[in-house]
């Protein structure tokens, strides 16, 4: 996606949708760093827009002209990366059959984009550091030292402190991709966001399956607003193309939706800021707070019970309501799951 050059208003970057003030945070921080040469460490859970946001730092900087080299850390083996990264010469391992310059190389006056940083092994961590430090490499099996002049991006979906406090990942290396840290908020961090992205994918889709704009009914955009979205933009825009494929008319209803979000829509149909466990915990006890009595021996289980139910409903969501799956992902095993979903009332809308 190419950028105009005066696409420099920090309210928004052209291919983002969201409004809310977590994603202005993100556009303003994007902004400013693009315009900086400083390395970069974008944390956030799968499909928040790391990859998206590391496109636009190096559109949206003077290197944008240059090459953007995107490395997934965390598919390949130690070795094979090492050569990805690095290059090698000729009969340097078995297979090296000639001469490969490396991502790094490659990346020389752009970007480089290491993906799940996280998934590097301590030996190629040193290796890194001593590029992000002084610009230089050696090819594997070569003596020849390469300079490079390439702005590092790196993305990690675990907060990579956590990693260093468990000695999987190197402290020096962390501070030196550190310089700016860039938090992707989940979805459900920012619902307000959620309808903006809803409408914005039934028109792409749409477009792209060529046929009319479609509407969406209230029910079904409140039951996409209150999911909890693991997977983020990412499973928002499945569910939304989905949708637009199956669909015989021009309404997107709530049957249309796939099971769990009709189940996830009676989990959360009760008093509540929204389906987050922590606000539903808090809703519930305002409410035996202000309703029940001292001594109410009750508050704790019926609290207890909806918590569970909701976190049945949305782990089924996740799953898209397979209950074998769901089961293995709550740690229970599937006869108690199925148990607890006739208890709840959440049986008719999952699958064997
Ligand atoms: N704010 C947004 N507006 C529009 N589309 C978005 C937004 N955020 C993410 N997307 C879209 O969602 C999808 C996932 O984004 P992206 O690949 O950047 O996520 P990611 O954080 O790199 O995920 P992963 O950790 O799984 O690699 C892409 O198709 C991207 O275009
Ligand atoms: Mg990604």
């Amino acid at each position: 996606m190419l950028r105009k050059p005066n696409d420099d208003n920090p309210q928004s970057i052209a291919g983002f949708i969201g409004t809310s003030p977590a994603m202005q945070d993100v556009y303003a921080m994007t902004h400013r760093v693009a315009a900086s040469t400083a390395s970069v460490l974008l944390v956030g859970e799968t499909g928040t827009g790391k990859e998206l946001i590391a496109r636009a730092i190096h559109e949206l900087s003077q290197r944008g002209s240059g090459p953007f080299v995107r490395v997934n850390c965390g598919a390949l083996s130690e070795s094979l990366l090492e050569s990805e990264l690095f290059g090698h010469v000729r009969g340097s391992f078995t297979g090296a059959v000639a001469n490969r310059a490396g991502r790094f190389e490659a990346a020389h006056t752009g970007t480089i984009f290491l993906d799940e940083i996280n998934s590097t092994t301590p030996k190629l961590q040193v290796k890194l550091l001593r590029v992000l430090q002084e610009r230089e490499f050696e090819r594997v099996g070569d003596t020849e030292t390469i300079q490079v002049d390439t702005r590092v991006i790196a993305a990690s979906n675990r907060e990579l402190l956590d990693e260093v406090a468990k000695e999987t990942f190197r402290e020096d290396l962390y501070y030196r991709l550190n310089v700016v840290p860039i938090y992707l908020p989940p979805l459900r961090g920012r619902r307000t966001d959620i309808p903006l992205l809803v409408n914005h994918f039934l028109e792409t889709y749409c477009r792209d399956n060529a046929r009319d704009k479609m509407t969406i009914h209230s029910s079904a955009m409140e039951a996409l607003t209150r999911h909890h979205w693991p997977g983020n933009v990412r499973e928002l825009q499945n569910v939304i193309e989905r949708c637009v494929i199956m669909s015989d008319s021009d309404e997107l209803t709530l049957k249309l939706l796939p099971p769990a979000f009709r189940g996830e829509q009676s989990a959360v149909a009760m008093p509540g800021r929204g389906g987050d466990l922590d606000s539903l915990a808090r809703d519930l006890v305002e409410q035996g707070m202000a309703s029940a009595p001292d001594g109410d021996v009750n508050l704790f289980d019926r609290v207890v019970s909806r918590v569970e139910r909701e976190l049945i409903a949305q782990m089924l969501a996740a799953c898209d309501g397979v209950q074998l799956k769901a089961a293995a992902k709550l740690g229970i095993n599937r006869n108690t799951l199925r148990k607890k979903l006739l208890e709840h009332g959440l049986d008719e809308s999952t699958e064997e």
